[in-house]
C-alpha cells in the first residue's frame, strides 16, 4: 500500500546501519573469509601477451611443488557444456575465456590455474609455470583504433540537422575520457563447494546472487535450484559485481578437479584486468542555440573500447535525450574492439561518460553567448515531459535542484568573467552541471518470518553492497508495520530468499521498496485472520485499518481491539508466522516517464604555479523522490561525487601500446580520490515523493551522485583560469 499514502505520522526512523556493526567489527564474513573444512587454494596465472595463441605450456615444475594437489590448463579442465558450444555459452550470457581455447585475447587473461593446500604453495608454484605463446599484434591503443572504426546512428533520432544548420550560436567539440577501474575494497572472490555432481554452493562476492545462480545454472547444466549462492556482506562494488567474471566458474571446475572445495580470490593486480573497467571514450558534441540562448539542436557521438571476444556497449547519448527540451537531435555510437578485458558497467555506466560531454559543450556555448551556464541550462530543461519519450515526468524536480544548489555555493556572487578571481597565487572558479538517471523499477520478491516475542526478520536474495538497502528495508518495514527498528531483522544476499534482481542502476530501493510494502500487507492480513478468530471486527479488516506494535495487532478505526502476539501464537499453536510477497512495476510505466536529477555545483582553487587543482567546495543536490533514510543516501551521493572528483583529476589506467597492458595495477599507481583530495561533499535533497514509481516514493540514488560531476569540475576548472579542459583526467600538466 505505501507509507506515504497513510494518514498516521510515521515514528522517527533510524538512520544507523543494519550491518554497520557487523561490518565493522568484522564478524560479517565476506565471500572470501569464510573458512571451510578442507578447501584449498587456487591461484591464477595470467597471459603475459595481448593477442595470439599459447604454443606449449609446461606445468611439471608447479605440479612438483608438494601441496600442489592439480594445474588446470585449456589442456585438462573438465568439460563445460557451454564451452563446448558457442550458442549455449552465448544464451548463459557469458563471454570471458575460461581456459577453454589456447587463443589469447588480453595481457592478463587466465591460462593456468595452480590449486593446492595454502595460498602459498599455490602462489609460489603458479610461479613455476611456464608459456609459449605466438604473438600477434595487439590492438590496445584506442586513439588509433577509433578513427578506423564507423559510427553509426543509434535509432533515437528527432527532427532534422539540417534545421539549425545556421543557429546563431554553433558549439562543436570532441571529448575524451580513459580507461577507469572500479575497484572496490572487496576484492572479487569464490569459493565453490560441489555436493555430489548436480549441487554446488558458492560463496561469492557480487552485486546479484540470482544473476551469479542463473548464469552458472546455464554454464554447467545444473538446474538453478541446485545452486546456492551466498554473498550477505559484500565489500563494494561500483558495477563490477553486476557481471560474473571468470575467478567463479574457474573456482567452480577447480573444486570439480579435485573434489574439494576451492577458495579464488583476485589479487589486488588482477581486480585491474579481470572485473571490467569503464571504456575509454572519444565523444563529439555539436551544439546549436539561438541568440536567446534556446537550444535548436544536439548532435551527440560516442565511441568506446570494448573488448574483442564480445561486444559491450553502453548509453553514451542517451543524457542528451534526456535532461533538456529541444526539437532536433541525432545520436550516434560505435564500439572499438581491443585486445583488453572485457569493460563493463561503472558508476552511472553510459550517462556518467556522455554528461561530461554534453555539459562541457553547454558550459562552452554559454561563454560562446554570454549568459549564465546556470540560466542557460535552467531556460532548457525538460521539466514536464520526458523529451525521448513524450511522456509527462512522474515527478522532476532538477529545476529545484539547481536554485538550491546555486543559493548553497552562492552562485551569485561569483564573477562572471573566466580568469578573473584570484587569492594569491590560486585561481578561483565557480562550475556548474546536471546529471540525471532513469529510475528503473524491477519485481521482487520477500518474506517475513515473525516470532512469538513479535520481532520479525525481512528477508530476500538482494545484496546490499554497502548503499544500506538493508538499512532502508529495515526503515521502511518499521513505517509499513509500527513495529520498533530493534525487532526487525534483516537477512539479504542467498540465493534460497525469495528472488530479487541484482543491486546495481540505482533501482535496489526502488524495487525492493515494493516487495516490502507487499509483504508487510500479507503479514497484517495474515495476522487479522488469526486475529478474526477471537474478535470479529477483524474479519474486514485491510492492510490500511491495521497497525501492529511491539506487543500486537490493533484495529486503527476501533480504537482498542489490541490483540497481543503471544496470545494469536499460543491460541493457535504456531512456533513462527511466515509470508511471503512479490511486487513489481506495472501500468504507471506506461504512462510515466521515470528520473532521478541532479546538480552538481563546484569551487575550485587551481595553482598558478604548479596546475594542481583543489576542490575547495562540492555541492550536490539532488531529486531522489521521497528519502527513506537520508544518512545513507547521503552517504551515496557524497561517495560518488567523491569518484566523480576521481574521474575528473587522477583516475586513468594508462595503456602501455608496446606491451598491450595495463600499467600501475594497483592502489599506488592508479590513483583514486581520497580524503586529502575531497573536501566535506555538501549534500542535500530536495525529498519530494514520487507518487508513482513505487510504494516507497523513492527514486534511485545512486549513480546521479556522479553522472555530471566531472562536468561541474572542468568548468569550474575553466572559469578559474580560462583554458578549456576537454580530455580526463585533468592532471596538473594538462592545466599548465
Ligand atoms: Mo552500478 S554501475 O549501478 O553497480
Amino acid at each position: 500500500m505505501g507509507f506515504f499514502k497513510r494518514k498516521h505520522e510515521p515514528k522517527k526512523v533510524p538512520e544507523g546501519r543494519v550491518e554497520g556493526f557487523y561490518k565493522v567489527t568484522g564478524s560479517g564474513k565476506y565471500a572470501a573469509e569464510y573458512k571451510l573444512e578442507n578447501v584449498c587454494y587456487a591461484v591464477l596465472v595470467g597471459s603475459t601477451i595481448a593477442a595470439g595463441e599459447i604454443v606449449d605450456i609446461n606445468t611439471d615444475n608447479a605440479k612438483d611443488i608438494e601441496g600442489v594437489l592439480d594445474v588446470l590448463t585449456h589442456r585438462n579442465r573438465p568439460q563445460i557444456p557451454a564451452f563446448a558450444d558457442e550458442a549455449k555459452a552465448k544464451r548463459a550470457g557469458f563471454s570471458l575465456p575460461v581456459l577453454h581455447t589456447n587463443k589469447i585475447f588480453f595481457r592478463g587473461q587466465p591460462v593456468a590455474l595452480v590449486i593446492a593446500e595454502t595460498l602459498e604453495d599455490a602462489n609460489y608454484a603458479a610461479s613455476l609455470v611456464t608459456v609459449s605463446y605466438k604473438t600477434d599484434q595487439a590492438k590496445v591503443d584506442f586513439d588509433k583504433e577509433h578513427a578506423t572504426v564507423p559510427i553509426a546512428a543509434t535509432g533515437k533520432e528527432r527532427g532534422s540537422m539540417d534545421a539549425w544548420s545556421n543557429a546563431p550560436h554553433i558549439r562543436e567539440q570532441a571529448y575524451t575520457i580513459r580507461n577507469q577501474v572500479h575497484n572496490p575494497m572487496e576484492m572479487h572472490a569464490t569459493i565453490a563447494v560441489w555436493d555430489g555432481d548436480k549441487k554446488l554452493k558458492l560463496y561469492d562476492k557480487n552485486q546479484g546472487v540470482n544473476n551469479v545462480q542463473q548464469t552458472i545454472s546455464r554454464l554447467f547444466d545444473i538446474p538453478p535450484a541446485n545452486i546456492e549462492v551466498f554473498s550477505e556482506y559484500v565489500g563494494g562494488g561500483f558495477g563490477s559485481g553486476l557481471k560474473v567474471w571468470s575467478n567463479v566458474p574457474l573456482a567452480i571446475m577447480a573444486a570439480k578437479q579435485v573434489n574439494r572445495p576451492v577458495k579464488l580470490m583476485l589479487t589486488r593486480p588482477q581486480m585491474f584486468t579481470l572485473v571490467g573497467y569503464r571504456p575509454q571514450s572519444w565523444q563529439n558534441v555539436r551544439i546549436g542555440a539561438d541568440a536567446n540562448g534556446k537550444f535548436l539542436g544536439i548532435l551527440h557521438q560516442a565511441k568506446h573500447g570494448t573488448s574483442v571476444f564480445d561486444n559491450y556497449g553502453e548509453g553514451i547519448t542517451r543524457i542528451s535525450r534526456l535532461v533538456y527540451n529541444f526539437g532536433n537531435l541525432k545520436t550516434e555510437s560505435a564500439t572499438v574492439p581491443l585486445n583488453l578485458g572485457a569493460p563493463t558497467w561503472m558508476r552511472g555506466p553510459g550517462d556518467c561518460t556522455g554528461a561530461f560531454a554534453l555539459e562541457s559543450a553547454i558550459d562552452e556555448l554559454s561563454y560562446d553567448i554570454k549568459k549564465d551556464p546556470l540560466q542557460l541550462r535552467l531556460d532548457n530543461l525538460a521539466v514536464i515531459n520526458d523529451p525521448d519519450t513524450g511522456k509527462p515526468w512522474s515527478t522532476n524536480f532538477l529545476n529545484e535542484c539547481m536554485t538550491k544548489g546555486a543559493e548553497m555555493i552562492n552562485w551569485k556572487s561569483r564573477n562572471p568573467l573566466p580568469a578573473q578571481t584570484k587569492e594569491g597565487e590560486w585561481m578561483i572558479g565557480y562550475g556548474v552541471a546536471n546529471g540525471m538517471w532513469f529510475a528503473g523499477r524491477s519485481k521482487a520478491s520477500a518474506s517475513i518470518i515473525m516470532q512469538k516475542d513479535g520481532s520479525i526478520t525481512v528477508q530476500t536474495a538482494m545484496t546490499d553492497i554497502g548503499t544500506g538497502t538493508g538499512t532502508g528495508m529495515q526503515n521502511i518495514a518499521h513505517l509499513e508495520l509500527g513495529i520498533s527498528h530493534d525487532k526487525i531483522r534483516i537477512k539479504l544476499g542467498n540465493s534460497n530468499l525469495p528472488a530479487a534482481p541484482s543491486q546495481g542502476g540505482s533501482t535496489g530501493l526502488s524495487t525492493i521498496s515494493g516487495a516490502v510494502a507487499a509483504v508487510c500487507d500479507a503479514l497484517k492480513m495474515k495476522l487479522a485472520g488469526y486475529a478474526s478468530l477471537q474478535d470479529a471486527i477483524y474479519k474486514d479488516a485491510k492492510p490500511e485499518s491495521i497497525v501492529l506494535s511491539d506487543s500486537g495487532i490493533a484495529y486503527q478505526q476501533a480504537g482498542n481491539h489490541l490483540i497481543s502476539f503471544d496470545k494469536i501464537f499460543s491460541k493457535e499453536n504456531l512456533q513462527t508466522i511466515e509470508v511471503e510477497a512479490s511486487s513489481g512495476p506495472g501500468e504507471e510505466r506506461q504512462k510515466y516517464a521515470f528520473c532521478s536529477g541532479a546538480s552538481h555545483f563546484c569551487k575550485v582553487r587551481v595553482h598558478t604555479k604548479t596546475g594542481k587543482v583543489k576542490i575547495d567546495r562540492h555541492v550536490c543536490v539532488v531529486d531522489a523522490g521521497y528519502v527513506v533514510n537520508k544518512l545513507a543516501a547521503a552517504n551515496q551521493v557524497s561517495g560518488a561525487a567523491v569518484g566523480g572528483i576521481g574521474m575528473t583529476l587522477s583516475e586513468e589506467q594508462v595503456v602501455d601500446s608496446t606491451h598491450g597492458c595495463f600499467i600501475g595495477g594497483d592502489l599506488a599507481g592508479y590513483h583514486f580520490a581520497v580524503n586529502a583530495d575531497a573536501p566535506i561533499i555538501e549534500v542535500d535533497f530536495i525529498n519530494k515523493i514520487d507518487p508513482n514509481i513505487n510504494p516507497s516514493g523513492a527514486k534511485g540514488v545512486g549513480e546521479v551522485g556522479i553522472i555530471g560531476a566531472a562536468a561541474a569540475i572542468a568548468n569550474a576548472i575553466f572559469h578559474a583560469t580560462g583554458k578549456r579542459l576537454r580530455d580526463l583526467p585533468i592532471t596538473p600538466d594538462k592545466v599548465l
